[in-house]
Order: structure tokens, then C-alpha cells, then sequence
């Protein structure tokens, strides 16, 4: 999923573009911390906003390194140097439309935010992402506000960073940039034919990004009263009785459907996952579960349905698949079954099939703990410590194309299983 964002300066864009790609799990990038960047070099470099030529040769050669988080974060480095901060500097603000408006500049940048989108799974903002750079993006928004409300934000935003800067001044500049912006030969800021508007003047972060998710058709769960009381109950028992240690539980999107994949030692681990998921989860278990009328009852109405074992991954697919199309989280055990003696087992290749086909996050789970305290043949469970991990979001969209398809789904799954490995050795 790629979602292109435009829109002036101030128009709210990076605030709501970073919310939007927490709520999802997407990677958030962030187009103008380039062309800033490379200000920032061409001032470093001494180079004056009127040599093209040098500024030309330095696009070609900066050392630009971005990292996106799926959390929303995005952080840039120049050299090696985290610049993230230095860019919004005025020496930059003054000089940065000067060298973005230059074509062989921009050929060089759009060329390095297609390889940033290549993976999929992100929002990237900027001038000229709905109509140049990705002009396929499956969603394109273009965000403005009033000129004015757009300088205050800006100011605020300055006073916040201690910088100051009169309004008036603020203002100036922007309706500068904002001309240059606009009235630029190449790529100049445009609405693309496509895209969806949306006036910011006024509206709260939450509000817009309300309007996007619901204009890109974003679901979520039902909530189930039931299990968020039994969910709180379970929490404290767990808390109390186990020493239960949750980190990273802000790896699961907020909005969407998704999949937790996570290792399988004990009865205890759905239950697990549930307390440590922070959005309602809904559980695939074997149809023999549900023979005992009182218990199937019980487990119904906490958000698990039956799959035969039997007809095995074909009708647990299609059952998944819809589940998380319709905005749901799911927990999958990519080991398929419980390990008998707590090591892992070599992973199946159906997580690997709904994180291609649907294009959902993948994220990673680590269970520790529930071996020793409930293992297979146990009746009861024991004293001990529980503790899990979430890691980042995995996506379809990370791993090659071109690959065979039985291939990248069991590439997707070793990844997940990898990480969490990886959780499992940190927790
Ligand atoms: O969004 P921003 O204020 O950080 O952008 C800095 C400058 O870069 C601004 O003058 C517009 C320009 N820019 C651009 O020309 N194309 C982009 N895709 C992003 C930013």
C-alpha cells in the first residue's frame, strides 16, 4: 500500500502523515527533509543558491541515508550525522525552494524516493509525490489550510524549538516559498487530478486523519465488551501470578487488519497474546474446542472461531483472510502446532500467503515463559515468569518482487521467525 501526500508548507501534512502511518504500520517519508538536507550540505559545502552546476554535482554525490519507522518516526543523515533537527533551521528555510526548483536536482531526489517506495507500505509526503514521483500511489490526498493558520503553525512550531523568529517574518517567508513552490517550470505544487482534498483550517491532527482513513475505507474490529472485561480480569491474574512483562505492544497498528505471528509452546499463548495485544484479537481453533457446548460458548464469545484441522489451510485461509480484510487483528502460530520440547519448529508457509495477498502487517511476537509454566502435558500451570516482545511490523511488500510466489511466502515467514528469535534471545 503506498499513500502520496501533497500540500504546502503548513498545510498540517508531516503531523498527520506520521499518525496516519502509526495507526497503519507504515513507514512514513518525509520528501522536503530531503531537498533540506541537501540545503543544508550546499551551505556546509559553501556552495552559493545560485551555482546550479555545483549544486547539481553535490545532488548527485550527497550522502543521504533515511530511515523510516513503521512507528512514524523518520530521522535523516547527512554523512553519517543525524540532521533531522539542523534542517529546520532559517539558514535552510531561506535557501531550500531556491535549490528545490532546480530540474537536475529533482531528477536526482524523485530517483532516490522511488527506491525509498519500492518496498511498499508507506506514506510519503511532499510537493509533487501524487503527480511525479509516484504518480500509481493507490491513495492521494492533498492537504491545505489558510495561509495564515499555516504561518502560525509554523511559528508555533519555531517558538516550541526555541527559535525566534517574529510572525510577520514567518509569513513573509512562507508566502515566498510558497510562490516558488507553485510557479516553478518543473514539478511545481499541484493537485493531482485524483487526489482528495482536504482544507486542514480548523480540524485537530485527529479529525484529518479521521477523513483520510475513512476515505481510504479503513476498518477496524468490533469491539467486544465481553472480551475486554475478561481480557482486564486475565491482565491482573497474569500481572499478579506471573510477573507478566509486556514491550513493544506499539508495533500493532491502531487501524486495519494485521496478523500477530507468534512462537507456540503452551495453551497459556493465545491468552498471552491477547492481554499483550492492545487491539481485540480473534483466534483460529481447532473445531474440536468448540465440541463441549459450555466451552464453545465461552471461547465464541471471546473472538474464536473453528477450523478443521482436517480441511486444513485452504478453509483457515480463506477464514483469516476475511477476518483481517474486514479490519481485524489475527494471531497466527506460524509453527502451526505447540513445540513439544521449547525450541522452534521450522515454520509453514501460510502466514507468508495473507501478508503477500492481503498486504497486511506481519508482527512479530515472542512468547517467553509459557513452557516452563504450562508446558504440553501439564494440567496446571506452574510459578514462573511470563514476558513478550512485539517487533516491528514485517510487510509483504518488504521482500522482492520477481520472486516465485512458494518462494517469497516462505521468505516472509523465515523473516518473521527470525525476529522472532531474535525477540525471544532480548527478552
Ligand atoms: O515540506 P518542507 O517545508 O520541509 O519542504 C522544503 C522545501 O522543499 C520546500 O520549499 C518545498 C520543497 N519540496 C519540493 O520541492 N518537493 C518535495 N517533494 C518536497 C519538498
Amino acid at each position: 500500500m503506498i499513500i502520496a501526500v501533497d500540500g504546502p508548507a503548513g498545510s498540517g501534512k508531516s503531523t498527520v502523515c506520521r499518525e496516519v502511518a502509526k495507526r497503519l504500520g507504515l513507514r512514513y517519508a518525509d520528501t522536503g527533509a530531503m531537498y533540506r538536507t541537501l540545503a543544508l550540505a550546499s551551505i556546509r559545502e559553501k556552495i552559493s543558491p545560485s551555482d546550479t552546476n555545483q549544486l547539481i554535482e553535490l545532488a548527485r554525490r550527497i550522502p543521504l541515508e533515511i530511515h523510516t519507522l513503521t512507528s512514524g518516526r523518520f530521522e535523516i543523515f547527512l554523512a553519517g550525522e543525524k540532521v533531522t533537527e539542523t534542517i529546520r533551521e532559517p539558514a535552510v528555510n531561506q535557501i531550500v525552494s531556491l535549490i528545490a526548483r532546480i530540474p537536475e536536482v529533482r531528477t536526482e531526489m524523485v530517483k532516490r524516493q522511488r527506491a525509498l517506495a519500492k518496498s511498499g507500505y508507506l506514506i510519503m509526503e511532499g510537493r509533487d509525490i501524487s503527480t511525479v514521483v509516484l504518480p500509481d500511489a493507490e491513495f492521494k490526498f492533498y492537504l491545505d489550510a489558510d495561509p495564515s493558520v499555516r504561518a502560525e503553525r509554523r511559528w508555533k512550531e519555531d517558538q516550541a524549538k526555541g527559535t525566534v523568529s517574529p510572525l510577520s517574518r514567518v509569513q513573509e517567508d512562507q508566502a515566498k516559498r510558497d510562490e516558488m513552490d507553485r510557479t516553478r517550470d518543473v514539478s511545481p505544487l499541484r493537485v493531482a487530478s485524483n487526489a482528495i482534498c482536504i482544507d486542514t483550517t480548523g480540524k485537530r491532527v485527529g479529525e484529518v486523519v479521521h477523513i483520510i482513513l475513512g476515505k481510504m475505507n479503513v476498518k477496524r474490529e468490533k469491539f467486544n465488551a465481553f472480551y475486554a472485561v475478561t481480557r482486564r480480569f486475565l491482565w491482573l491474574l497474569a500481572k499478579a501470578g506471573f510477573g507478566l512483562e509486556i514491550q513493544g505492544a506499539e508495533n500493532i497498528p491502531q487501524h486495519g487488519g494485521f496478523i500477530i505471528a507468534a512462537n507456540h509452546r503452551s495453551f497459556l499463548d493465545p491468552v498471552v497474546a491477547a492481554i499483550a495485544s492492545p487491539r481485540q484479537l480473534t483466534f483460529l481453533a481447532r473445531h474440536t474446542l468448540f465440541r463441549n457446548v459450555l466451552f464453545g460458548i465461552l471461547i465464541r464469545g471471546l473472538n474464536a472461531r473453528p477450523i478443521k484441522r482436517a480441511s486444513a489451510d485452504r478453509n483457515a485461509l480463506r477464514l483469516a483472510a476475511g477476518l483481517i480484510m474486514a479490519g481485524n487483528g489475527i494471531l497466527l502460530f506460524p509453527e502451526g502446532t505447540r513445540s513439544a520440547d521449547g525450541g522452534f519448529l521450522t515454520p509453514k508457509g501460510g502466514l507468508g500467503y495473507l501478508a503477500v495477498k492481503l498486504g497486511c502487517p506481519v508482527v512479530p511476537m515472542c512468547i517467553k515463559g509459557t513452557f516452563e509454566t504450562f508446558p504440553r502435558h501439564a494440567k496446571w500451570p506452574r510459578q514462573g515468569k511470563i514476558s513478550v516482545r512485539l517487533g516491528r511490523a514485517v510487510h509483504g511488500d518488504d521482500f522482492g518482487k520477481g520472486i516465485d510466489d512458494g518462494d517469497l511466502y516462505l521468505l516472509i515467514v523465515k523473516e518473521v521467525m527470525r525476529n522472532i528469535e531474535i525477540l525471544f534471545s532480548s527478552a
